[in-house]
């Protein structure tokens, strides 16, 4: 791919423990999730998305928010997140050890109906005291604006329709915004029409990407972004994700898949792929299904790593 443009390192925003964890049929454990998020820091994943501090009634399966963030491990430089969609969720988050508070939004009024149960303005006074409120409390602030490409209910969405809400977004004063193709019909010409319309106001190095990998189409979509400039990336381990309310959305782009192409390129991560193929496999063992992604796919002893170094036949 002559031409590419890529950064010497990208930033990867772990998003399994959430994303993929609020899409699964079974509530795992309390202790199981922190076991892996363990793993997760023990292979080089330095942020990971931890939960949400939501409603449980509607993700049941992240309802043990505050006992969780309780128990994750603390480590040197790895930073944890969680979803957090008001002041009612910010008051559960009081104790907990997080760096970062993620607000969430859409650029489609019924996927946001459907979601978070308002409109956007209304969810943008919602976000208004916890943006507030955790800068005063020195937390960075995360902004997902969802349906980026493609909403469920509502179509193709206009590039200028995103621009705007993250406009508003940074008044509100937010560090950084990701963008969710949260059904995943993006396309590397999308996602640069995209970047192109947000990047008129939002600073590049302040945009983060979440593709959902419905067609098959995430890896190529984040080189697209890349080349546009983009240096963090959002990904869930083995591909896990989905949100209950974007019916036809698939899994998150898996980790590992990205981490063997940044790195294949020649581009750091920080991420040890045997070390994260381990996370894999402890987490489908979990769930009782495979990862879907490619590389979870290739025979341990034959995995092509390190890139640079790996030879025929070793
Ligand atoms: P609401 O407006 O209060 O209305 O909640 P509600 O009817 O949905 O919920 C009402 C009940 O929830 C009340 O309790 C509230 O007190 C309680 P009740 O009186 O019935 O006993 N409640 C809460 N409880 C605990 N913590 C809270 C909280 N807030 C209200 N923080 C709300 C609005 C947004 C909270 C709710 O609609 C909700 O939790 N929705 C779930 C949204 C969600 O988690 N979606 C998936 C994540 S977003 C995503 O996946 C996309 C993303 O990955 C990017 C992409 O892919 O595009 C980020
Ligand atoms: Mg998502």
């Amino acid at each position: 791919m002559s031409g590419l443009r890529l950064p010497a390192a990208v930033r990867l925003v772990e998003v399994g423990p959430r994303d993929g964890l609020q899409n699964e049929a079974a509530t795992v454990p309390t202790e199981t999730k922190a076991q892996w998020i363990g793993m997760l820091a023990d292979a080089g994943v330095c942020e990971i998305e931890a939960t949400s501090f939501v409603a449980p009634a509607r993700v049941p399966q992240l309802a043990d928010a505050e006992n969780l963030m309780a128990l994750l491990p603390t480590r040197a430089g790895v930073r944890y997140a969680a979803l957090v969609p008001n002041e009612q969720g910010l008051a559960r988050a009081r104790h907990a050890a997080l760096e970062t508070v993620a607000v969430f939004t859409a650029a489609s009024e019924s996927f946001t109906r459907h979601n978070i149960g308002c409109s956007i303005d209304e969810s943008l006074a919602r976000f208004d005291p916890v943006v507030r409120e955790s800068r005063r409390r020195g937390l960075r602030v995360r902004a997902y604006v969802s349906t980026v490409i493609g909403c469920p209910y509502e179509g193709a969405i206009p590039p200028a329709r995103v621009r705007e809400v993250c406009a508003r977004l940074l008044e509100l004063g937010v560090d950084e915004i990701s963008l969710g193709d949260t059904i995943g019909v993006g396309t590397p010409a999308r996602t640069q029409a995209l970047l192109r319309a947000v990047g008129e106001i939002v600073p590049v190095e302040r945009i983060a990407v979440h593709f959902h990998d419905t067609y098959g189409t995430a890896l190529a979509n984040i080189c697209a972004a890349l080349d546009y400039g983009v240096t963090i990336v959002d990904s869930a381990t083995g591909g896990l994700g989905g949100c209950p309310y974007a019916p036809g959305a698939r899994g998150n782009v898996a980790t590992e898949d990205v981490v063997y192409l940044l790195e294949g390129s020649g581009v750091k991560t920080g991420v040890d792929l045997p070390r994260l193929l381990d996370a894999v496999d402890f987490i489908a063992a979990v769930l009782g299904h495979a990862p879907r992604s490619r590389t979870a796919q290739v025979p341990r002893g034959r995995l092509w790593w390190p890139p640079e170094r790996t030879t025929p036949g070793s």
